[in-house]
C-alpha cells in the first residue's frame, strides 16, 4: 500500500511514520500542496493524504481517479475543500472527525486571552526592557458575554472554557443540541448581546461570510471575534473596515479566508501581497496565528492513527469505514452508512 502525502510538514512526519510503518504502509511525503498541477505525484500510490488547503476540486479527483487512487484522506476533520459529489462512485473519502477538539478550544481562549490582557504587546515590550504598564490596559472576563456560533465538539468544549471563567454564554446552531444546558438564542440577538463572538461551525455555502457588513453593524461596539473554524466564514475586508471604523474591538484569527497561499510557508523574506491580511496583521488589536489550532502533540498522533485506521478499514474486506463522507452522509433518506453499509 502506497500513500502519497501531500502538504507534508516536519511536525506531521514522525506521527505517521509511526502509525503507517507498523501497518506496513510507504508514504511518499511531498511538501507541495495538492493541486491539478501536482496530482501526477500520487501515480502509484492506491491513497493521497490531504489537509486544508490542498485542492482537492472536481478536476484534481478525475486526475486522481485516472491515476488508480482509491483513497482520499483527509488528515483535518473540515473538508470544504473536496468536491465530495464529484468523488462520489469514484474515490472513497474519509476524514478525521475528532481527534483532539480541545487543542481547537483551548487555543480560541488562549488567542482570546492574548488579546484583552495584551500579552502579545508586554512579551515583545519586556523583551526589550520596557516595562511600561501605559495601553496595557484589559478587562475582565468574568461577567462578560460570550457568543458562541456552532455547538458541536469544539464549540461545547469552549463554552465550558468559558463558563470557568465565570463567563455568560448564549449560542447559536442550526441544528441546536437538546438538553444540553445551553442558552440559545437567533443569530441576530446573539450579534446584539455578544462582548465577544466565537465561531466554531463548519464553512458550507450557507456559513461563507456570516460575519460580513451587516452582521459586523449588528453587534455591540468594540465586539471581540475570534475565528478558529474556517477563514471565509468572515468577509475580511468587512472586518477590516470594522476594525477601522472601531465597531470591531479585536479580532483573533487561526484561519483567514485567503490563507492558502500564506498559511504553513515562511515567506518572511518576501513581500506579502495580500494588501488585506498585510493591513490587518498592522493593526494592534489583531492577532494572528497560521492554523495553528490543531497542533498539539496530542492532536498529531491522535489524527496519524485514524487517518491509517481509516485507509486500512477502507481496503480491508470491503470494510465500512466510519469516517467514510460523501454528499449523502447524514442524509436520512439517502445515507447507506447510517444503514451500516459503505457509502458506495
Ligand atoms: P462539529 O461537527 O462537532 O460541530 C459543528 C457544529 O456546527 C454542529 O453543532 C453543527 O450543528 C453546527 N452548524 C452546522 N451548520 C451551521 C450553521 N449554518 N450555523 C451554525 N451552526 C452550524 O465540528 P467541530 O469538531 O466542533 O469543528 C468545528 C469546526 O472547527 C470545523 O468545521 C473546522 O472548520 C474547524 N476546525 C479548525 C481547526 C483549526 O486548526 N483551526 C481544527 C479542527 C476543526
Amino acid at each position: 500500500m502506497k500513500l502519497a502525502f501531500f502538504d507534508a510538514k516536519p511536525y506531521d512526519i514522525p506521527s505517521f511514520e509511526k502509525y503507517a510503518g507498523a501497518a506496513g504502509m510507504e508514504i511518499r511525503f511531498f511538501d507541495t500542496r495538492l493541486t491539478a498541477d501536482t496530482a501526477e505525484l500520487a501515480k502509484g500510490c492506491e491513497a493521497v493524504c490531504v489537509f486544508v488547503n490542498d485542492e482537492v476540486n472536481a478536476e484534481v479527483i478525475d486526475r486522481l481517479y485516472g491515476f488508480g487512487v482509491k483513497i482520499i484522506a483527509l488528515r483535518s476533520a473540515g473538508y470544504n475543500n473536496v468536491d465530495l459529489r464529484r468523488a462520489f462512485g469514484r474515490i472513497h473519502v474519509v476524514h478525521v472527525p475528532a481527534y483532539s477538539p480541545y487543542s481547537v478550544a483551548e487555543h480560541a481562549m488562549a488567542l482570546l486571552l492574548t488579546s484583552v490582557r495584551r500579552i502579545h504587546k508586554a512579551y515583545n515590550r519586556t523583551r526589550e526592557f520596557n516595562f511600561s504598564l501605559n495601553g496595557l490596559t484589559g478587562f475582565d472576563l468574568h461577567g462578560k458575554t460570550v457568543g458562541v456560533v456552532g455547538t458541536g465538539k469544539i464549540g461545547r468544549i469552549f463554552i465550558d472554557i468559558c463558563r470557568g471563567f465565570g463567563m455568560r454564554v448564549i449560542a447559536y446552531d442550526k441544528f441546536p443540541a437538546k438538553d444540553a444546558g445551553i442558552e440559545y438564542l437567533p443569530l441576530a440577538e446573539l450579534f446584539a448581546q455578544s462582548d465577544i463572538i466565537s465561531l466554531h461551525c463548519p464553512l458550507t455555502e450557507e456559513t461563507r461570510h456570516m460575519i460580513g457588513r451587516d452582521a459586523i453593524g449588528q453587534m455591540k461596539k468594540g465586539v471581540i471575534l475570534v475565528n478558529t473554524s474556517r477563514g471565509a466564514l468572515i468577509d475580511a475586508e468587512a472586518l477590516l473596515e470594522g476594525i477601522k471604523a472601531r465597531q470591531v474591538g479585536a479580532a483573533c484569527l487561526d484561519v483567514y479566508e485567503e490563507e492558502a497561499d500564506v498559511f504553513f510557508q515562511d515567506i518572511s523574506g518576501h513581500i506579502l501581497n495580500d494588501d488585506v491580511l498585510a493591513r490587518l496583521i498592522s493593526m494592534p488589536n489583531v492577532i494572528v496565528t497560521s492554523h495553528q489550532a490543531f497542533l498539539t502533540e496530542d492532536a498529531l498522533n491522535n489524527i496519524a492513527e485514524t487517518t491509517v485506521r481509516n485507509i486500512l478499514s477502507c481496503f480491508e474486506n470491503d470494510g465500512i469505514c466510519e469516517n467514510e463522507l460523501c454528499y449523502r452522509c447524514g442524509n436520512v433518506e439517502q445515507c447507506r452508512k447510517e444503514r451500516k453499509e459503505r457509502c458506495f
